[in-house]
């Protein structure tokens, strides 16, 4: 797909990696409906990327508002998933078992919120006209290394990351026949607000650990791994990993 013109979701966009596709989307020509649920930060992207940049309050996790502002929006050709929480916790800590609210919020933000998003981004491109090679859209889901090497603390981040990954082939073959694709990149270490909320005491091992090159990944890096999926047809029900070789250890 050609995004010039086209018009682009992207969830989480008020921060880090979402805000970083919204200004990649923008450069390639993009229209870009910039969702968070963050209002105050999301209607200063928009004002700061400017143009043709709209922002829209949604939570997510939230069926009925996500429903009502994806059909405010007309034609939308492309999905980028980006909203996420990555709290840690283990499964027994000092205070004994991790709530299971704790567990079942990261699900339901990570994977019930990413499949939220793409079951009504996907019902409105099928109602697309599809392109001179029969495609009607794209989704991007963001997982993330941990849903392979998830470290001690993450349980339920890599169980959310890890249904991400699970659902992209089945979600893939599903959209199939309408001509939409469906991917997911797994990130390393990303220099966003969500990682440097971290300390250096979890960053300085990390970016030990990433073969090369040694240090986070940039934002614009990711983005523009987006802007490749949306424009190479060929990419199909993969995960693809964006991490300078990082593969992490238990801690
Ligand atoms: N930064 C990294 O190193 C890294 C690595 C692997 C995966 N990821 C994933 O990439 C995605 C983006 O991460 P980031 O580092 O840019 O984080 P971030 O905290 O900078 O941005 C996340 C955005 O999502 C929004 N958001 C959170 N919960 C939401 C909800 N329920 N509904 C709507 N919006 C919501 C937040 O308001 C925020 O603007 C996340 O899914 C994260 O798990 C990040």
């Amino acid at each position: 797909m050609q995004v010039t013109d086209k018009l682009v979701l992207i969830t989480g966009a008020a921060s880090g990696l979402g805000y970083a596709a919204a200004q990649v989307m923008l450069a390639a020509g993009a229209r870009v409906a910039l969702f968070d649920r963050d209002a105050e930060r999301v209607e200063k992207a928009a004002q700061t990327l400017g143009g043709k940049a709209c922002a829209y309050v949604a939570d997510v996790v939230d069926a009925e508002a996500m429903a009502t502002q994806i059909d405010r929006l007309g034609p939308l050709h492309a999905l980028i998933n980006c909203a996420g929480i990555g709290p840690a916790s283990r499964t027994i800590g000092r205070q004994g078992p991790m709530p299971l609210e704790l567990f079942e919020r990261v699900l339901q933000v990570n994977l019930v919120g990413s499949f939220n998003a793409a079951r009504l981004a996907a019902a409105a491109m099928a109602r697309n006209d599809p392109d001179d090679g029969g495609e009607r859209g794209v989704i991007v889901h963001t997982a993330s290394i941990a849903a392979f090497e998830g470290q001690i603390g993450q349980v339920a981040y890599a169980a959310s990351k890890g249904g991400i990954v699970a659902m992209t082939l089945p979600m893939a073959r599903d959209l199939a026949g309408l001509g939409i694709r469906v991917n997911a990149i797994a990130p390393g270490i990303f220099d966003t607000p969500l990682m440097q909320a971290a300390g250096e005491e979890v960053r300085q091992p990390l970016i030990a650990a990433t073969q090369f090159p040694k240090r986070l990944g940039e934002p614009e890096e990711f983005a523009r791994l987006v802007l490749h999926i949306l424009e190479n047809r060929f990419i199909n029900a993969s995960v693809l990993r964006i991490d300078g070789g990082l593969r992490m250890s238990p801690r």
